[in-house]
């Protein structure tokens, strides 16, 4: 049985046909942080998830993950780390490449920011090929950071998402065809 908050969360995400581009339908959380109750839920199911499980670290991929990272990390008494688009972190950086369905990005973290042997849980909005959170996973691990967990509020089924993490666990709220 599914937890009576999610059906409301899955309802307040708008869906927007053709942006940006022709055929892909938009998932925009902007709704979801528009409803104050549901906004609260699906940060309070993430936080009933980590709560207590020795998590020093919340990494969040910008940019949605700046949303959502923040209040968990605080509530869970974890850290918070940015990973961000390149050229944007002030300090030395470590840099990771991903592919895109054109050409490649660069992900961002500042060296420091964490230290080999902690624990991260990584918080992204959406996932959809999971490219990005693989990204995100390599550069932790890179550094000797254990991530626990990747957790995203939307999972786009039939990208392969999921089975690109490998050996790490997605945690998602809602499904989406
Ligand atoms: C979206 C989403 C994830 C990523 C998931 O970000 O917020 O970060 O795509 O896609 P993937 O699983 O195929 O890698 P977007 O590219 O829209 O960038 P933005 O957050 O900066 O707008």
């Amino acid at each position: 049985e599914q937890d009576p908050r999610i059906s409301k969360i899955s309802s307040v995400i708008r869906v927007i046909p053709d942006f940006p581009k022709p055929g892909i339908m938009f998932q925009d959380i902007t709704t979801l942080l528009l409803d104050t109750r549901a906004f609260r839920d699906t940060i309070d199911l993430f936080v009933e998830r980590y709560r207590g499980k020795n998590i020093s670290v919340v990494a969040g991929v910008e940019a949605r993950g700046f949303i959502f990272g923040p209040p968990i990390a605080l509530a869970i008494g974890a850290k918070f780390v940015p990973l961000r688009k390149p050229n944007k972190l002030p300090g030395e950086v470590i840099s990771e490449e991903y592919s895109l369905e054109y050409g490649t990005d660069i992900m961002e973290m500042h060296v420091g920011a964490v230290q080999a042997g902690e624990h991260a849980l990584i918080i992204d909005d959406l996932v959809a090929t999971g490219g990005t959170l693989c990204a995100a996973i390599r550069l932790l691990e890179r550094v000797g950071v254990h991530v626990v967990e990747c957790a995203c509020v939307i999972e786009l089924l039939g990208l392969m998402g999921r089975e690109r993490l490998g050996d790490t666990p997605l945690f998602v709220l809602v499904s989406s065809t």
